[in-house]
């Protein structure tokens, strides 16, 4: 019997323990008041937490265990208690440790037994539920160390905590903390780090807290915390984390902070700070990153701010003012915004080669001279921005160097000469925007080569010859502004291939002759078109009614005669937009009515389209309408999913454009996500949360976003990016892919495809989408699981384990096509951070041997996968069932009875048999002895081919027929 196993099962332990130390003959009666206690508490606990707590019990002694036991039953409760979940005991037995991370639970601390544990050293509750205040009393955890509460839903004020100096870690992130800062965290000398971020303190920085000159990372960021900065704060001499961004701090930056001597990461951002910079900031060797965008900042930049290891640097936003520092022997700089303040200076001897260097925004300051070839030379720049400056000259053709370059901005500024053809070697430009200077010449048919481009502005030069039909070439193109030029010739029907623009297509403004070619039809994700002052003659194609998303046309100022079509989409445009032509008519209002139909055949080859048209709008246009907003819509999501999948098809993936060795600017994903606002998230695993992030290239990415401060628990950060590499390399269609990382000292995500259905367990518990996804679906998703673990450990190298398989980590496309995510990550994390034991995996799928031992095996993820099989084919989590398994009732229980009842029952035989095979493979699975498992190699192979069948007789077959049979 399933109880039986579990009796055995606690008395293994126990004997264990009481055989391997006399130490646990020491055995005080306090010690098992500590696990009454923390019994009481969780009786208080609302009964939906309880699941992750069941191990929490005292089992009364039974006759078995009593014979062999020599030790009172206070010694006896301890001894259990013990090896509880989440509980760690010193060698006396009492708890030093109790770490419940990410487990639902819910209720208040209110009842939270503080003074049983007087040896307690670490307190983990975070990532939970957990609501109410923070009691007074948590102070008589003298003792304590290690306090984390971070992840929560506490609110109201912070209590003093006077006792609690011996804290050297005290992380209350993600909650709703109000009030101020209390003065009394200045007691606590022995903090190290500080994490208070994301709450809602108010009032001052206390200036106490610059007594604790242990602390070396400090986060206050995202509250609402005014006043001064405190001016010692750079006098904490193991300072080497301090965000205070995202707050209402106002006063000058501490003139301290340019001594921090071990300082490396200075984030004051989203603040007022005002007045100039103390003028030797960023001098000291240690630092790392600046960032000090969107204050109130004045005066100049310093001259020193890049004389030590700067990296990343940002001051955007403020009014900074003065000559731009001189940067050419600033080396190690990888980011620079300098954008958005009253910065002069000669841009050509500001920068010089810079090797690392991916990204540069100085757009919209007074900035001079010209562009530097040297720019040609610094290989990592994928983004350059220097719009809106006083720029002139010539663009190099050195830029055309730039392979990685995905954005290039020059717009609004005073360039001169022609668009070097050079810029065709750009392979992977996304955006050129070259708009608003006085760039002559012809466009060079090179720009045609650009074949990831989607975004091209020349608008507002002084090109002249005809539009080259090699811009047909740039099949990715959303949105195309050549107007306000002094180009001529006809519109290429080239530039009908381009059906995924999307923003707009501006031709206007310039002297465009010839036809409209009727192939602009083809345009159908069209919005904007303006094909205004130009010469354009003949009608207007019939066919561009089939341009189904216009919102806005302008055919005015051209020689267009004959008549104007006559459907919605011309219907709702303004009567301007076809005003003064030479001969525009039609019934739309506005304009004059036509005087013949045969006028308007004119252009003979259009009238039998003219007349098809009629006809089909007279049989039924409505019907028409549906058809084409039905497969406008397919398109749209073909046309999404191939746009990504191009990308990366060509560049690894879509991230290098915007990387450095893989980093993904923290930047770039915060604008995205606005911060990481909750109405991104998009759910939440064991690691951290997940984000969905439109990027402003379109592409839509999934960001798992570790815990904050959990970014430290990482191993080191060259293993961690070879680990992460290894990852990226992986490749498998079952596999959700894995396009980059990025690691930050607050924050750690990874970046991933996208699925758009969600994960397998939130489609099983919604019934409307549980009936979606059918038995064949279902075995499919289940097969898919199976192939990708066995890809995972049998054919990388080194082999990878999963750790963590559970329904929330199979993700669906819309195809319902399964692909398992968060793959690997676990060995990334170091084994003695806080979340360890979550690193075992979810509650629900943990193997059983991984409750006394460390030992995790590819056969734990066989375990796990047993459980989402069953979970998958029963429409829940099979809970008991696993446990009764071996049991004699299990045995005998139906499977038609195990089913999910959202289905009715298997009729295709087929499918039948497919059912039997998973069944019995997730039984063998199950087994609890983790050498009778089978291999995920084996399990792939056996549900590609299933074996035996006992299909004839299906309404009556049992568990326990499947389950004994010689499976694998
Ligand atoms: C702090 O939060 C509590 C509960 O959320 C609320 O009742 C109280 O008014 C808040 N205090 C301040 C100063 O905002
Ligand atoms: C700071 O840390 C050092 C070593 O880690 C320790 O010796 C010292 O006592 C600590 N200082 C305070 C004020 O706690
Ligand atoms: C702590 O800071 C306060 C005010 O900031 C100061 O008066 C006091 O002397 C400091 N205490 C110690 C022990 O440094
Ligand atoms: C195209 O560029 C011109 C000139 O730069 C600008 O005025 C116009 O708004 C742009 N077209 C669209 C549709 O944005």
């Amino acid at each position: 019997m399933g109880y039986s196993i579990k009796l055995a099962f606690l008395c293994l332990i126990f004997f264990s323990s009481s055989a391997s130390g006399s130490r646990v003959e020491v055995v005080h009666s306090q010690f098992s008041s500590e696990a009454e206690a923390l019994l009481k508490w969780k009786a208080t606990l609302p009964s939906y937490s309880l699941p992750a707590l069941s191990s929490w019990k005292l089992t009364p002694p039974s006759p078995n265990t009593t014979t062999t036991n020599t030790t009172t039953p206070s010694a006896a409760a301890a001894a259990i208690s013990c090896k509880w979940f989440g509980i760690t005991c010193n060698r006396a037995g009492s708890m030093v440790e109790i770490s419940l991370p990410h487990l639902e639970l819910q209720g208040t601390l209110d009842n939270f037994p503080f003074s049983s544990f007087p040896n307690l050293l670490r307190l983990d509750l975070s990532d939970n539920g957990i609501t109410g205040t923070i009691p007074v009393h948590i102070g008589s955890l003298s003792k304590l160390a290690h306090l984390d509460l971070s992840y929560n839903n506490l609110s109201n004020i912070l209590p003093p905590l006077s006792n609690l100096s011996r804290l050297r870690f005290f992380f209350l992130h993600h909650n709703q903390i109000n009030g101020t800062i209390p003065l009394e965290i200045g007691n606590m000398k022995n903090l190290v780090k500080l994490a208070l971020c994301w709450n809602e303190f108010t009032g001052m920085i206390p200036p106490v807290l610059t007594n604790l000159t242990n602390l070396s990372l400090l986060y206050l960021n995202h509250n609402e915390l005014n006043g001064p900065i405190p001016s010692k704060i750079g006098d904490m001499e193991n300072l080497v984390v301090l965000d205070l961004a995202y707050n209402k701090l106002c006063g000058l930056v501490p003139q301290s902070l340019a001594n921090s001597s071990k300082l490396e990461i200075l984030y004051l951002h989203e603040n007022q700070l005002s007045g100039p910079l103390p003028q030797d900031l960023g001098g000291q060797p240690s630092i790392v990153s600046i960032q000090l965008s969107s204050n109130l900042l004045s005066g100049s930049l310093p001259q020193q701010i890049c004389r030590g290891s700067l990296q990343y640097l940002s001051v955007r936003n403020n009014s900074l003012m003065g000559t731009i520092p001189d940067f050419r022997n600033c080396t190690s700089l990888r980011r620079l915004r300098l954008d958005n303040n009253l910065l002069v200076g000669n841009i050509t001897g500001s920068f010089g080669v810079h090797p690392h260097l991916y990204y540069i925004d100085v757009s919209h300051n007074r900035l001079y001279g010209e562009l530097s070839p040297k720019w040609g030379e610094c290989k990592n720049l994928s983004g350059i921005k220097i719009s809106g400056n006083n720029i002139s000259g010539n663009i190099p053709p050195e830029f055309g160097h730039l392979t990685e370059l995905g954005l290039l901005d020059l717009s609004f500024n005073k360039l001169v000469g022609e668009i070097p053809k050079a810029l065709g070697g750009l392979s992977s430009l996304l955006s050129l925007y070259l708009n608003d200077n006085q760039i002559s010449g012809h466009v060079p048919v090179e720009i045609g080569n650009l074949i990831n481009l989607e975004d091209l502005d020349l608008s507002a030069n002084r090109l002249i010859g005809s539009i080259p039909k090699q811009l047909g070439q740039c099949s990715k193109l959303l949105s195309l502004n050549l107007s306000w030029n002094s180009l001529d010739g006809s519109i290429p029907s080239q530039i009908g291939d381009l059906v995924f623009l999307q923003d707009q297509l501006d031709l206007s403004h310039n002297s465009i002759s010839g036809l409209i070619p009727p192939e602009l039809a083809k345009l159908r994700m069209l919005e904007i078109l303006n094909l205004s002052h130009n010469m354009i003659t003949g009608s207007i194609p019939l066919s561009l009614e089939e341009m189904v998303s216009l919102v806005s046309l302008d055919f005015s100022y051209n020689e267009l005669e004959g008549v104007v079509p006559n459907n919605r989409i011309f219907k709702n445009a303004s009567p301007q937009a076809f005003r003064n032509n030479k001969g525009l008519c039609g019934e739309l209002q506005g304009l004059l009515p036509c005087p013949r139909p045969q006028t308007s055949n004119r252009s003979g080859k259009k009238g039998p389209k003219f007349f098809i048209s009629i006809i089909a709008s007279l049989i039924g246009i409505v019907f028409l309408a549906y058809a084409i907003i039905g497969v406008l819509i397919l398109l749209r999501e073909k046309v999404k999913k191939e746009n990504i999948e191009a990308t990366r098809g060509n560049h690894g993936n879509i991230f290098s454009i915007w990387s450095y060795n893989g980093n993904i600017a923290y930047e770039d994903m915060i604008e995205a996500t606005e911060n990481f606002d909750a109405k991104y998230c998009i759910g939440t695993g064991t690691y951290g949360s997940v984000y969905k992030a439109v990027l402003p290239t379109g592409h839509v990415v999934a960001l798992k976003k570790f815990h904050p401060l959990e970014g430290e628990i990482i191993v080191d950060e060259e293993s961690f990016g070879n680990e992460i590499r290894i990852l990226i390399d992986i490749r498998h269609r079952n596999i959700v892919k894995l396009y980059g990382f990025c690691s930050h000292p607050q924050c750690m995500f990874l970046v991933y495809e996208y699925m758009e259905k969600g994960s397998l367990a939130s489609i099983l518990s919604n019934q409307a989408e549980a009936m979606g996804l059918d038995w064949l679906k279902r075995v499919n998703v289940i097969k898919s699981v199976a192939n990708a673990l066995s890809y995972l450990h049998h054919d990388c190298v080194p082999p990878i384990i999963h750790r963590d398989i559970s329904s929330k980590n199979i993700l669906l496309d819309v195809e319902l096509e399964a692909r398992v995510s968060d793959f690997g990550i676990a060995r990334l994390l170091k084994p003695d951070s806080s979340n360890w034991i979550s690193l075992k995996g979810t509650h629900g799928y943990i193997a059983p041997e991984l409750a006394y031992t460390m030992a995790l095996t590819e056969k734990c993820d066989v375990y796990s996968f047993g459980v989402v099989a069953l979970e998958t084919i029963m429409g829940r989590h099979p809970g008991e069932l696993i446990s009764s398994l071996s049991s004699l009732a299990g045995q005998k229980m139906l499977l038609r009875d195990v089913l999910d009842p959202c289905l009715t029952f298997p009729s295709y035989q087929k499918v039948a048999k497919d059912m039997l095979a998973v069944v019995r493979v997730a039984l063998a699975c199950l087994r609890n002895h983790p050498q009778s498992r089978p291999t995920m190699h084996q399990v792939s192979k056996e549900l590609l081919v299933p074996r035996s069948s006992f299909v004839e007789h299906f309404h009556t077959i049992t568990l326990g027929d499947l389950d004994d049979v010689e499976v694998l």
